[in-house]
């Protein structure tokens, strides 16, 4: 590892005058927590990582998580301009492409997308029909870049560690962490998937800890520790203050060697053979073979 870990924010255009109201969409399943973010000043927002739901022993789709965003959308009269999903998740499945075709909204997602494609395909012998360009999405950001949500400006921050791809979007006061962050009682995510890197991960998250006191953070997921209520936002103070793994004080050896033994006593995520194959697809199911009918493989000790 040659990589500064000395976070150097300077590039990236915070503006916390900037504050767009967010709406949360908790998923109990998959424990996600996905979000409606507003332009206060005009009816565009952006989702950000939407669930699609699987009944898995059965092989069953539906949509009733995706159904309660849309229906928040119309009814609220709002425009979707981006659909982001801030990497691929490996536990739960992306309802961006049916959010998508039901109501618009353009799909973004980390350009390192590509390394995830490349890797599960490999994994999954998806063959020379899957692309693992990233054209299954509309925009490949790339760190640092900027796109609009309304009136507002919002910048993808890369943010690697969880997987190659995991990006950072702030929105303002807000940003939105996938899988860098959980709440501070709450720690981490697991840096042991394929493309994933325990000290990758320590040096994004003093990325994201550089990020003004002030941010709201918000989590991709909450497993309520010790039983207490679900809960999804925290601020870059709350962390640095409390994180029980990254807090300020914990060195990059300490978090190293805290997430390796740790990850290696994690099973893997329920639904992660399903969620990998239609989220490196940007939510699509894979093609129909020749029958007409769409199969998930279940690849036998790969994983
Ligand atoms: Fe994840």
């Amino acid at each position: 590892m040659t990589q500064d870990f000395t976070a150097d924010i300077s590039a990236y255009p915070i503006d916390l005058s900037i504050r767009p109201e967010v709406t949360a969409f908790f998923d109990k399943e998959t424990n996600t927590i996905s979000y409606i973010v507003k332009d206060p000043a005009s009816p565009a927002c952006a989702v950000i990582d939407s669930v699609m739901d699987i009944d898995y022993p059965a092989g069953r789709i539906s949509h009733a998580s995706a159904d309660r965003i849309i229906a928040f959308v119309r009814e609220h009269g709002l425009g979707i301009e981006w659909l982001i999903e801030t990497h691929a998740h490996a536990d739960h499945l992306s309802a961006a492409p049916y959010i998508q075709e039901t109501i618009g909204g353009r799909l973004g997602i980390g350009a390192k997308i590509t390394l995830v494609q490349e890797e599960f395909g490999k994994i999954f012998n998806e063959g020379t029909r899957f692309q693992r360009d990233g054209s299954q999405f509309d925009r490949l950001f790339k760190d640092g870049d900027s796109y609009a949500i309304g009136t507002m400006t919002a910048f993808a921050m890369d943010t690697p560690g969880h997987t190659p791809a995991c990006m950072t979007h702030v929105i303002g006061d807000a940003a939105f962490v996938g899988d860098t962050l959980f709440m501070p009682d709450g720690g981490t995510a697991r840096a042991d998937f394929p493309g994933g890197c325990a000290r990758q991960l320590y040096r994004s998250i003093r990325k994201v800890l550089a990020l003004p006191d002030a941010m709201r953070l918000f989590m991709c997921h909450d497993y309520g520790p010790g039983g207490r209520e679900i809960r999804w936002e925290t601020t870059v103070a709350e962390e640095k203050a409390a994180n029980i793994h990254v807090r300020d004080g914990v060195s990059e050896d300490e978090f190293v060697a805290m997430r390796t033994a740790r990850d290696k006593t994690l099973e893997m995520p329920k639904l992660i053979i399903p969620s990998i194959q239609i989220n490196i697809r940007g939510g699509q199911l894979p093609e129909p073979d020749e029958s007409g009918k769409r199969f998930l493989k279940v690849p036998v000790n790969e994983l």
